[in-house]
């Protein structure tokens, strides 16, 4: 077994793509600038009623749409090798539609790209992070079958404009989160509460959404740009509460099936959902006096369309969780409903600035190796992991950046030891910015923001020289007490 210590001395791969990510919404503000379109987030936080921390708002947030130029010294500052952000498709397209373009949009993201591109560093540009238009929303956004088509329009008009000089490509971020949050719990905008079947339903078209994107460019870009496509899952990893329980155990086997799974498996193995997903909804459905499953079915074509639509593995990681089977009589606020599972934080995890994130380094691990065995040893990017503060948060972050060093060497592990493919980690985030219903109580940047400076200032955090230290060496070097 290689030690710790051993491991502090391997580099990582050469090419080893070194990151940080950012979404349009939590990050650019000028929110009406230029003539913009408002989305879905624009009218969840300007309709108040306290679903945000003190009803703040993403309207100006790092304005990181006039201050781009401050964003690159960051990332300079960093050393990095990629830089990952999102496109706000409403600044881009107003109305989502491309019947009408925002040539100002365009001009932006060619700035950002083409200031990328000069400094040496590869831009990874997601399509979508969670900001539907609200002109599309106003629509039935994701719940309607016709966003498959007018997605796959937006995507086509970005390859067009972008693809030239982007050459990773993301559809969407996180389609677990979108449903389960925008559209089943109602705690992400556009706040819709449909529980036990409005999640099913969107994500049922955001993976057809996804797919047909996906061809979309094999068919009529790839050939000339030579990029890739893919959709970032976010996963937590999953264990036993009771690792001897076999109840525990096939909930545990559920958990992994409603979240990772309910994604993965269509898009990288056969066009299908999970088998136990498909027996758990079917069940409760009939239970529940449905004439027919909450889950809709893919035709034989779509799963023919679906299975194969990704040319790498993206994986968003922030923790862990202990499972243990509990039942639910019936369609409650969650999926819980079906998955009838009871997710436990063990209380010797220390918390690292937001409730939900328990610090749990050994998951990643765990969670790259299930992917690796299940998904036929993809090359996967890490395209987000971090740590938050609360506000006020110290700039010498040292406690967090003993978290970052953990997980990388978990990821060192993974590589040599798992043999597992991974290409690439990206830092959530570069800077402190909106963090959704947490507003800027919550800080996950490597760059400090004063958002009560009419300048926005960015202060790099330790972490943020200790991560350049790691992005110029392409190595984890030890803690120095650990070396004597
Ligand atoms: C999302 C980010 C978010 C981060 C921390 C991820 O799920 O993609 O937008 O800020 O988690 O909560």
């Amino acid at each position: 077994m290689t030690s710790d210590l051993e491991l502090y001395s391997y580099t990582f791969p050469n090419g080893f793509a070194w990151g940080t990510s950012t979404a349009a919404y939590q990050i650019e503000g000028g929110w009406v600038a230029d003539g913009k379109g408002p989305n879905v987030w624009d009218t969840f936080t300007h309709q108040g009623g306290d679903r945000v921390f003190k009803n703040q708002t993403g309207d100006v947030a790092c304005g990181s749409y006039t201050l781009w130029e401050e964003d690159l010294k960051c990332i300079k500052q960093l050393g990095l090798t990629h830089y990952r952000f999102s496109l706000s498709w409403s600044r881009l397209l107003p109305d989502g539609t491309t019947g009408f373009i925002n040539q100002k949009g365009i001009d932006y993201y060619n700035k950002v790209i083409d200031d990328l591109l000069t400094k040496g560093i590869t831009p990874m540009v997601t399509l979508y992070h969670f900001d539907m238009p609200q002109a599309l929303e106003d629509q039935d956004g994701w719940r309607s079958e016709k966003i498959v088509g007018i997605f796959n329009e937006y995507a086509e008009f970005c390859f067009n404009t972008f693809g030239n000089r982007v050459k990773l490509w993301i559809t969407i971020n996180e389609p677990f989160v979108v449903a389960k949050f925008g559209y089943e719990n109602g705690l992400h905008a556009p706040g819709i509460k449909e529980p036990g079947t409005g999640a099913y339903q969107t994500a049922h078209n955001m993976i057809k959404a996804h797919a047909k994107t996906w061809h979309t460019y094999h068919l009529l870009f790839k050939e000339k740009q030579h990029g890739s496509v893919s959709i970032a899952l976010n996963a937590d990893w999953s264990e036993p509460l009771d690792p001897t329980s076999v109840i525990d155990e096939k909930a545990t086997e559920r958990r992994l099936a409603f979240s990772l799974d309910w994604f993965a498996k269509p898009i990288f193995i056969d066009g299908d959902y999970p088998p136990l997903m498909k027996l758990c909804v079917a069940a409760k459905s009939k239970e529940q006096g449905y004439p027919s499953s909450r889950l809709p079915e893919f035709t034989k074509e779509e799963m023919q369309m679906i299975k194969g639509t990704a040319d790498f593995f993206c994986l968003n990681y922030y923790t862990t969780r202990k499972i243990r089977h509990q039942e639910y009589a019936q369609a409650g606020p969650s999926f819980k409903a079906d998955e009838e599972v009871e997710e436990i934080k063990d209380p010797s995890w220390p918390i690292c600035g937001i409730e939900w994130l328990a610090v749990v380094p050994w998951g990643i691990r765990k969670l790259l190796k299930y992917v690796k065995d299940i998904y036929n040893d993809p090359i996967i990017y890490i395209t987000e992991n971090g740590f938050a503060q609360s506000d006020p948060a110290s700039l010498e972050d040292t406690l967090r950046w003993e978290y970052f060093r953990q997980i990388l060497l978990e990821i060192l592990k993974g590589i040599y030891l798992d043999k597992v493919n991974v290409k690439g980690y990206f830092v959530w985030s570069l800077l402190d910015c909106f963090e959704w219903t947490e507003g800027y109580n919550k800080r996950f940047g490597l760059f400090h923001v004063d958002f009560n400076s009419s300048s926005l200032l960015r202060t790099a955090y330790t972490s943020a020289s200790e991560y350049a230290k790691v992005v110029a060496s392409n190595r984890l070097p030890a803690p120095e007490n650990k070396l004597e």
